[in-house]
């Protein structure tokens, strides 16, 4: 698995007001879409793409278009969603799938609840975009769901990750047998006795949609 940290003034920038506990819900929901777009940047780096021709004004030449069949983006719901927004703005083209992931807050063990997917992801490039990449439970399920389902080039978006995480994830990732790649705006210290990341940001569901 491969694995990037994007290192920018500006993604620590809007990281450090996303972690601000003073930070109110609507400033954390454009911030986190903001950063977003800064991430799907450098996740993208290897979408693929084929050339075609065009005529500029003045003359004919090559330029290059995403490739058939477009990628999908698969927020885990719910605190992907938050992610959607700034996924789908630089991949406007990209189809959208929905897979929920539950934690159970006692025991941290991840269930599936509802999935929106495709049939087959034969051949298809697979963004998932979860904010809080914390024990990797729920990447790891998502990731064994999706190549199931043919999928066969992840990239998982992350806005922080736990070093716990990242390497439950790249013990899954590397027996896939598929290209995995994990780009993070930030890697954090570690994760607490509840399995919140530390320093992290706190429930990013609650931060960006109210605790319900
Ligand atoms: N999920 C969150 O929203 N925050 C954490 O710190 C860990 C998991």
């Amino acid at each position: 698995m491969r694995v990037h940290v994007a290192d920018h003034p500006l993604i620590k920038h809007k990281l450090t007001y996303l972690r601000d506990e003073r930070t109110d819900s609507p400033t954390f929901r454009r911030l986190a879409e903001e950063l977003v777009t800064l991430l799907a940047y450098e996740a993208t780096r290897e979408v693929r793409v084929e050339p075609f021709e065009i005529n500029t004004p003045v003359a004919p030449t090559s330029g290059i278009k995403l490739a058939n069949p477009k990628p999908v983006i698969v927020p885990i719901l719910r605190a992907g969603l938050g992610m959607l927004e700034g996924m789908t703005r630089l991949l406007p083209s990209a189809e959208v799938g929905f897979l929920g992931m539950v934690r159970d807050e006692h025991t941290l063990e991840v269930s599936a609840y509802a999935n929106r997917l495709p049939e087959s992801l034969h051949g298809r490039q697979v963004f998932v975009i979860d904010p809080m990449l914390a024990t990797g439970h729920t990447l790891v399920m998502a990731f064994e769901f999706l190549r199931d389902l043919g999928a066969d080039d992840i990239t998982a978006v992350c806005l922080l990750g736990a070093p716990e995480g990242i390497e439950a994830v790249r013990e899954t990732a590397d027996s896939l047998g598929i290209p995995v790649t994990l780009v993070l705006g930030s890697i954090d210290e570690k994760l607490d006795e509840n399995g919140y990341i530390v320093p992290g940001l706190g429930d990013a569901g609650d931060r960006l949609y109210g605790v319900v």
